[in-house]
């Protein structure tokens, strides 16, 4: 079976590299066509409004190339037009999307499952030179994390860090007997956020992934892990397990002007035995 990786497709901040009448879902339905994808991990940040990242997978379903697999991102938690505030609701609602691996495990063949969660930020990858109140306010004196006005949960991040935790740790336990492919939105390997110490990172970091999440990889036969989030592209191998950073992120650092090619080039595939 071939496993596409992809995440960070950001479809509405990167609608003007489109041409007139293309879409994203058009052109990711031919890159996954092209590339014989039977499976699509999507770790998350379609859009900034989950309206749009529901049609935005409601399309790739009619297109009906490669079985998808989603999480969603902190931006598809967003509801940027009709400013809904019940950021727990629209989690649920994106649990109750065909889609979804959490506490639904895909399984794939008799060896293999892929297990996935957004992921919340516990702020451990930051530096401890700032308190955990002023990561709560994601604002510094000079501008400030967006999640702070587009996402509003019922919990603090940090509750909401460890409720996303047990959910993973539930799943994976629950399939541990398989050799495990792990999807988060956020980062959950200090390879991956910005070194410290650095001016802005060593108070945004916070905001990256989580560094609690790291004790999975001790607890569980995890092969592949996926992230997106960070809008670099990295492949890591670690002991037994290989990390992806597999994000489209912002046009403005493209190394194309065109997305098709851009998401060819950003895609990663994973060969798994069934
Ligand atoms: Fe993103």
């Amino acid at each position: 079976m071939k496993i596409g990786v992809l995440s960070d497709l950001h479809i509405d901040s990167n609608a003007r590299r489109l041409a007139p009448g293309q879409t994203y879902d058009h052109l990711l339905a031919e890159l996954l066509y092209n590339q014989e994808i039977d499976l699509l991990l999507l770790a998350g940040d379609v859009s900034s409004d989950y309206h749009d990242t529901f049609t935005f997978l409601d399309r790739m379903q009619d297109h009906n190339v490669s079985k998808i697999q989603f999480v969603p991102g902190n931006h598809d938690f967003w509801s940027i037009r009709n400013h809904e505030e019940d950021t727990d609701r629209i989690y649920q609602l994106f649990k109750e999307r065909d889609e979804n691996p959490v506490g639904n495990p895909f399984l794939i063949g008799k060896d293999w499952a892929v297990v996935g969660n957004p992921g919340w930020y516990d702020y451990g990858f930051a530096s401890d030179r700032y308190t955990i109140e002023e990561f709560s306010r994601k604002k510094l004196k000079v501008g400030g994390w967006n999640d702070r006005q587009y996402v509003h949960w019922q919990n603090n991040d940090r509750a909401v860090a460890a409720a996303m935790q047990a959910e993973l740790e539930s799943d994976l336990s629950a399939v541990s007997n398989r050799k495990i492919i792990m999807m988060t939105h956020i980062v959950t390997h200090p390879q991956f956020v910005i070194p410290l110490p650095h001016k802005v990172y060593d108070y945004y970091n916070a905001f990256l992934g989580s560094k609690s999440y790291m004790q999975v990889y001790d607890r569980y036969p995890i092969a592949h892990s996926i992230m997106g989030h960070v809008h670099f592209r990295k492949i890591l191998q670690e002991n037994d397990t290989t990390f992806y950073c597999a994000c489209l992120g912002s046009a403005r650092h493209w190394y194309t002007e065109d997305p098709y090619i851009e998401m060819a080039y950003t895609m990663e595939e994973i060969m798994v035995d069934v």
